[in-house]
């Protein structure tokens, strides 16, 4: 018999990236094999983000045109699976049975461990219309998922999910559920895998990863400053991240990793959305902007070298222009060297979008670009400021032109060089040559 086929198309967050590896795994388990293209698949799984309104709305396009093509290969006489999982099937499940009846099965991230089962049922024609499975199930999926069966040099690693902090605009509460984390010798053993497959760098994920507070060997709940001491130790392991963090949960002992543990890469990720307390208090955020520069400080006396990305949202209801200037304070102060930021987004359910001074779009628009420009002119300098000098970089993947390869220094940033392919997957010195404002260039060291 021939080979079945899978394709896996990963909206949003590193969570998201991290939940198709682990699907992966599980087709893979189940004798599918990867597939060159959605059209030679038998089995294709759009894998979701609802955390902005232009997220979830790509969904609804794309399995539109994966019915298409469905279509296509029943002329040829191949049968299609179509699935959805992640959190647009958490939030949406009764829109996907509307507007995609064709959809064979909906899972939500924290279920998706029983993808055999559906698929199963899928296959043998069993189920007539959309499984949907929406469940807060009981059982942990991590107790059910496949350890990966193999490994890049820069792994992931999710430790904890969910999130209790309600942020009035914010839909993961409610489509990953509470806050879980993982025991810690659950999470070893996953490190320790990863690092026999190839990892080099593990980066450890959570929505609120910060907050980290799993049960050691004995039952006592441990902290992430614990955790990463833990893994430092692990022998082979090179690289250490943790994202994405919450401000109020930024403690003294986590403060002091960034001093004591040397392979925790100096760059973190620390959302602060916005510069105004006025803001912050109606985000339901539990820390005002002078908290969040008092963090910042800490962190560099820590390590005088760290470099600081965060996540802004500028039009949150009743932002006025003094509030907004007060985001463009924060980043005159804290000189981002990275950064994400968005226009809010209404979102269904959660509390901001009912509140009554929502913003223009063409005022949100604006100001967004005004952030950006201000944001970009930082990491521009930091870029800047590398050439001449030499990094470490981890080549995770082949460039866009032939002899070149993609990799990230300790600070996150890409650097593509002109290597051979046996440098892929390693660490590898680099002279920085060139810089503009999202990468670098640069030459082995030596050349
Ligand atoms: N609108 C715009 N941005 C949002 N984010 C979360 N919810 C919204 C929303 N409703 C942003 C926050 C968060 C990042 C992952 O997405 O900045 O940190
Ligand atoms: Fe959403 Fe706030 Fe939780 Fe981050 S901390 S996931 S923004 S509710």
């Amino acid at each position: 018999m021939q080979k079945k086929h899978y394709y896996i198309k990963t909206f949003g967050c590193q969570m998201n990236v991290y939940d198709s590896e682990r699907i992966a795994a599980i087709l893979q388990n189940m004798g599918f094999a990867p597939a060159s293209s959605q059209a030679q698949a038998d089995i294709v799984i759009f894998n979701t983000c609802h955390i902005r309104e232009k997220a979830a709305e790509k969904v609804f396009s794309d399995l539109g045109r994966a019915e298409l093509i469905k279509q296509e290969r029943a002329l040829d006489g191949k049968d299609t699976i179509i699935g959805i999982t992640g959190c647009v099937v958490q939030a949406e499940d009764e829109q996907i049975a509307k507007r995609a009846p064709y959809v064979d099965f909906a899972t939500g991230p924290l279920t998706y461990h029983r993808l055999p089962e559906i698929i199963t049922k899928v296959l043998r024609k069993k189920s007539a219309g959309t499984i949907i499975d929406t469940e807060f199930p009981a059982e942990s999926k991590f107790d059910y998922l496949p350890q990966a069966n193999s490994s890049s040099g820069c792994a992931f690693l999710a430790i904890q999910e969910g999130c209790n902090n309600f942020c009035t605009y914010c839909v993961v509460p409610y489509t990953r559920g509470i806050e879980t984390s993982r025991p810690v010798e659950e999470v070893i053993k996953e490190a320790r895998n990863l690092i026999s497959k190839g990892a080099l760098e593990i980066n450890l994920l959570g929505q609120n990863v910060n907050s980290y507070h799993g049960e050691d060997a004995g039952g006592k709940e441990r902290g992430l400053a614990y955790l990463l001491n833990k893994l430092a130790e692990l022998d082979g392991l090179k690289r250490l991240r943790y994202t994405t963090s919450y401000p109020a949960d930024m403690d003294d002992e986590l403060i002091n990793c960034h001093r004591d543990i040397p392979i925790l890469m100096p760059f973190l990720h620390l959302p602060v959305q916005a510069g105004s307390d006025k803001i912050l208090k109606a985000m339901n955020r539990r820390h005002t902007a002078g908290d969040y520069l008092r963090i910042i400080e800490k962190l560099k006396k820590a390590n005088p070298k760290i470099g600081m990305s965060s996540d802004f949202i500028v039009g949150f209801p009743g932002e006025t222009d003094k509030d907004f200037q007060a985001t463009l304070d924060i980043v005159n102060q804290v000189k981002f060297i990275q950064a994400f930021s968005f226009k809010y987004s209404r979102r269904a359910g959660t509390p901001a979008a009912v509140m009554p001074e929502q913003v223009e779009e063409k005022v949100k628009k604006e100001r967004l670009e005004t952030l950006q420009n201000l944001l970009f002119s930082y990491q521009s300098k930091f870029n800047d400021s590398c050439v001449g000098k030499t990094t470490s970089v981890l080549f995770e993947s082949k460039g866009r032109h032939k002899g070149q390869l993609i990799g990230r220094t300790p600070y996150m940033q890409n650097l593509h060089v002109e290597a051979g392919k046996e440098f892929l997957n390693k660490i590898v010195d680099i002279k920085i040559t060139g810089a503009t404002t999202n990468s670098l260039s640069g030459i082995l060291k030596g050349e």
